[in-house]
């Protein structure tokens, strides 16, 4: 790989986890009361969101959607596989409960996350009924279709879940 083609993947994961750090942030200070400064980092992270696009553009990292599937399959399936668990092994022998806790559900949900983007790679160009989907908003979860029940992975109840239409 170039020296170009990895300072964009580097700045792609900078600009992307700053964009995900502001909204934590705003969230914060917004319950602080702090309402100008939670706008102020929602736009500089919307801001954070474009530059990330525009490295991974720079990339050549956004393809068709049948090839961005393949992807979005790899990744999960790599997370599920060789990344989480070894960093869910460490965090228990350390005894970092919250780490391990947030590895766990990370895992869990990595697992349903690969198998909706196959069935979903699958029913590709068909004619298939549409769907709303549902994220749990403690874990990350994600379900197809509404849900009820009391989340699989951490127990948060389902009429909390988030739709994504
Ligand atoms: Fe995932
Ligand atoms: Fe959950």
């Amino acid at each position: 790989m170039s020296k170009t083609a990895d300072d964009l993947n580097a700045a792609f994961a900078g600009e992307s986890q700053a964009n995900r750090k502001y909204l934590a942030f705003a969230k914060k200070a917004e319950v602080e009361g702090h309402t100008q400064v939670a706008k102020l980092f929602r736009a500089v992270a919307a801001a954070e969101t474009i530059h990330a696009h525009n490295h991974l553009r720079a990339l050549d990292g956004i393809k068709a959607t049948t090839e961005n599937l393949q992807a979005a399959i790899a990744g999960e399936h790599y997370e599920v596989v060789e990344m989480y668990p070894p960093m869910l092994s460490e965090a228990e022998v350390e005894t970092n409960n919250r780490a391990a806790r947030s590895f766990k559900w990370a895992l869990e949900v990595e697992k349903v996350h690969e198998v909706l983007y196959r069935k979903a790679l699958d029913r590709l160009g068909k004619d298939v009924p549409a769907v709303d989907y549902y994220v749990c908003p403690v874990c990350g979860y994600t379900h197809e279709g509404p849900f009820t029940e009391k989340c699989p992975v951490c127990g948060a109840p389902g009429e909390k879940f988030e739709r994504i239409e």
